[in-house]
């Protein structure tokens, strides 16, 4: 089988190869996957148990499959907290601010700007 890396002219590196995955359903499950082991690689060997509450934000758009996913990941699906998107589609970002603000306990705080401005790129 031929490398991917040279199949997709991608730049080889020496810390990851490409996976090939079989639709996008999968795809966003391993994402969700791969978050949540880089921010607990414990979970690995201990399992859901040891971990603190997590909450994942998707944009209002985005693919149900983020939900059954949240489900599978042992996320409560009301954990998988929807952002707003404006009239393009994009992320609002004072949203996802105040999504953020009020999953990390921090209700009623108002959005700090230097935040919002963090957050911007990852609406485009
Ligand atoms: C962003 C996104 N996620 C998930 C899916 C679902 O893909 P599949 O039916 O291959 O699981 C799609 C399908 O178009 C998609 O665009």
């Amino acid at each position: 089988m031929q490398d991917r890396t040279e199949l997709f002219n991608l730049p080889s590196c020496k810390i990851y190869r490409p996976v090939t995955i079989a639709g996008g359903s999968y795809s966003n499950m391993l994402g969700m996957n791969l978050a949540r082991f880089r921010k607990f690689p414990e979970v690995k060997e201990k399992g859901l148990r040891q971990l603190p509450r997590m909450v994942a934000f998707t944009s209002a758009h985005s693919h149900y499959s983020n939900k059954k996913n949240a489900s599978l990941m042992g996320l409560g699906t009301d954990d998988l907290i929807r952002v707003k998107v404006d009239n393009q589609g994009r992320m609002d970002v004072e949203d996802l601010e105040r999504c953020i603000l009020k999953a990390t306990g921090e209700v009623g705080s108002a959005p700090v700007l230097r935040g919002i401005d963090f957050y911007r790129p990852l609406a485009y």
